[in-house]
């Protein structure tokens, strides 16, 4: 599993702060996508960076992006089919975006939530799997959903 990052001016600390910290914590591959500094940027193209490089790469990398609020890019995220961004503020709904959700992205608000937080956050987001079963039949419903097929 490799871990692709990218965030906008709103969550550029945060970002700086779990890239090192990943890598150091789990020895993961941790691919940054920037921003790279302070300055203002858009988070739909940094969410389309990240979401198409996921959507090419291997099916256990996982992506995690952060804005000042994380409903930016998690609205944004949600758009790639494929893609299932979760926006999440505290553990237990990081453990069932995996449990039940398989989500692939995990989205965080840099202005809302403190470093040792978030860091809980994605601790429990990488440790936890999806269970399969009928989560599987409700995240096929998603996918025709996005096709046009929706229910
Ligand atoms: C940027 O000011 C801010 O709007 C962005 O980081 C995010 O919170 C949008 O949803």
């Amino acid at each position: 599993m490799r871990i692709f990052m990218a965030a906008d001016h709103g969550a550029y600390e945060l970002k700086e702060d779990l890239v090192d910290w990943i890598r150091d914590q789990y020895e993961l591959e941790v691919i940054d996508f920037g921003v790279h500094g302070p300055e203002s940027v858009d988070y739909p193209d940094m969410a389309a960076r990240l979401c198409r490089e996921l959507l090419d790469s291997d099916p256990d990398d996982r992506g995690i992006l952060l804005c000042g609020t994380g409903l930016g890019m998690s609205m944004a995220a949600n758009r790639w089919s494929g893609i299932r961004a979760a926006l999440c503020h505290d553990e237990y709904t990081a453990r069932l975006s995996r449990q039940h959700n398989n989500a692939n992205v995990l989205v965080m608000g840099g202005r809302v939530l403190g470093i040792a937080v978030a860091r809980g956050i994605v601790d429990v987001w990488l440790r936890e799997a999806f269970e399969g079963g009928r989560h599987q039949r409700r995240l096929d419903k998603l996918e025709q959903a996005g096709k046009g097929g929706g229910h």
